[in-house]
């Protein structure tokens, strides 16, 4: 489709599968593309639907605030729903349709009756302080891949955690798709883009950067191993009284379970805090030893 154009948006999962159903007709072997998203698009979300554009023929974004991954007390009600500037966004990409159902849509009876369980690395670190999270996130993620068969999903490096646990669904259920992953798309001054961030006041988002910075002091300390690069993480952390940091670890990104000080080799670095109320996350890959 034309960039400019604008995508057609439909609600039901019914004319999703028709249109789509279409897609492949009118192009035998074209390759389709869905990019998951819950909406209040940013340039990082711009990223995967551009890295979508660059791999596949067609373009699908889905945009659905998910109550199955929001715990009580979270912010389901707040979360920032803007559909129309959304699709203005996509239209600029030139994507191809956009799916952008309701609840009662996705889950007639209110709440899915089966759901996907995340197992043991989906209750540690986010999935620790959410709990049910990674299973809310995969069973909509394994509803979506079933409303749209793509050939390709594409997702952020920055939720890792959910990108490893939707790669271990994909590929423990051998769902015909490929799962690929787009780089962290940051501020100038470091601070990871995030559909959270808008939630910040000024001083908070001066307050967010300790996320960033810690991930860049961890980065400088790693040669010295996991001790210290977790020692000056967690250190940098003292500049700044008003976040709340929960989690700084180092994890293999194969089995997404911490590292000690032993481990030489690539390590990913997770980390999330409470900034003012908001919870954000944050990583790097970095190589240690
Ligand atoms: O990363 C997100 O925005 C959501 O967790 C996802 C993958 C769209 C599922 O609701």
């Amino acid at each position: 489709m034309d960039a400019g154009a604008a995508p057609a948006v439909l609600t039901t999962i019914a004319e999703t599968r028709t249109r789509i159903a279409a897609f492949r007709r009118e192009r035998p072997g074209a390759s389709i593309a869905l990019v998951p998203t819950m909406g209040a698009l940013h340039d990082g979300h711009l990223a995967l639907v551009r890295e979508a554009k660059r791999l596949a023929d067609r373009v699908v974004v889905s945009i659905f605030v998910n109550p199955l991954q929001f715990g009580a007390g979270e912010d389901l009600g707040r979360y920032p729903r803007t559909l129309d500037a959304d699709v203005a966004l996509l239209a600029a990409e030139g994507v191809d349709l956009v799916f952008a159902p309701n609840a009662a849509e996705m889950y007639p009876d209110g709440s899915a009756g089966t759901t996907v369980h995340a197992g043991p690395i989906g209750d540690r670190y986010e999935g620790a302080a959410r709990p049910g999270h990674f299973d809310g996130v995969l069973t909509v993620v394994e509803k979506l891949l079933g409303i749209a068969s793509p050939d390709i999903a594409v997702f952020g490096q920055k939720d890792a955690q959910q990108l490893h646990l939707v790669g271990r669904m994909v590929a423990d259920l051998d769902l015909p798709v490929e799962i690929v992953s787009v780089p962290i798309v940051r501020e100038r001054d470091g601070l990871a883009l995030s559909s959270r961030n808008r939630y910040l006041s000024p001083e908070a988002r001066r307050a967010a950067l300790a996320l960033a910075e810690s991930l860049q002091a961890a980065t400088r300390a790693a040669g010295g191993g996991v001790d210290e690069l977790l020692a000056e993480g967690i250190a940098a952390f003292g500049d700044h009284d008003d976040v709340e940091l929960d989690y700084f670890v180092a994890v293999d990104p194969e089995t997404f379970l911490p590292v000690d000080d032993g481990f030489r080799g690539q390590a990913l670095v997770l980390v999330a805090a409470l900034v003012d109320g908001t919870r954000l996350i944050d990583n790097t890959t970095m190589s240690i030893g």
